[in-house]
């Protein structure tokens, strides 16, 4: 049994502790947002880990332990995180497939240093699009920082209409977790 904090809420998983996070947080909680590339390396399956935007293929749930985990349906309940507003507003989404992952990347990045060199983001956010979106992923990711310290306002993204909750209760999950949710 594994316990943890996802999106704000207390959830154990029946699962295998060794088990990769990406796999609880997708089979167990209906949380798809979440991608997964099947390999090690596109970062599509990026979460935030108390804050910190890591692989949640990399991470075990028994080392997800006490963790704080927010997940692209846990950033913002209705698209207003200054990151995603501007990625709509810069056209910086193709497929979507790397765009979860790169938005957690870009959220952690600005909320240390919210005016951030190109290179600067080109080291935080390693991640790999196969769309090729990264000259607007730059200007992007400039501008949420504008955003976060409030010298620019965006709305670009309107309310999903679903909350995250309810749109993971629409689809029964594989493996349902245990627990408070
Ligand atoms: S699943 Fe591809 S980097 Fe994690
Ligand atoms: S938008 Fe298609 S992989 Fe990045």
């Amino acid at each position: 049994m594994s316990s943890m904090t996802v999106n704000d809420r207390p959830v154990r998983f029946d699962l295998d502790p060794q088990m990769p996070l990406v796999h609880a947080l997708r089979d167990a909680m209906n949380l798809t947002g979440t991608k997964a590339c099947g390999g090690d390396c596109v970062g599509a399956c990026m979460v935030l880990v108390d804050g910190v935007a890591l692989r949640s293929c990399r991470i075990t749930l028994a080392e997800a332990e006490g963790r704080f985990i927010t997940t692209i349906e846990g950033l913002s309940g209705d698209r207003a995180h200054p990151v995603q507003q501007a990625m709509v507003a810069e056209q910086a989404i193709q497929c979507g497939y790397c765009t979860p992952g790169i938005v957690i990347a870009a959220a952690a990045l600005i909320q240390r240093n919210p005016a951030p060199s190109k290179e600067e983001i080109e080291e935080a956010i390693p991640n790999i699009c196969r769309c090729g979106v990264y000259p607007r992923l730059v200007r992007a990711v400039q501008r949420a920082g504008r955003v976060q310290q409030r010298r620019e306002t965006i709305s670009a993204a309107p309310p999903p209409g679903i909350s995250a909750d309810d749109a993971a209760e629409a689809v029964p999950a594989l493996r349902p977790a245990v627990g408070p949710r």
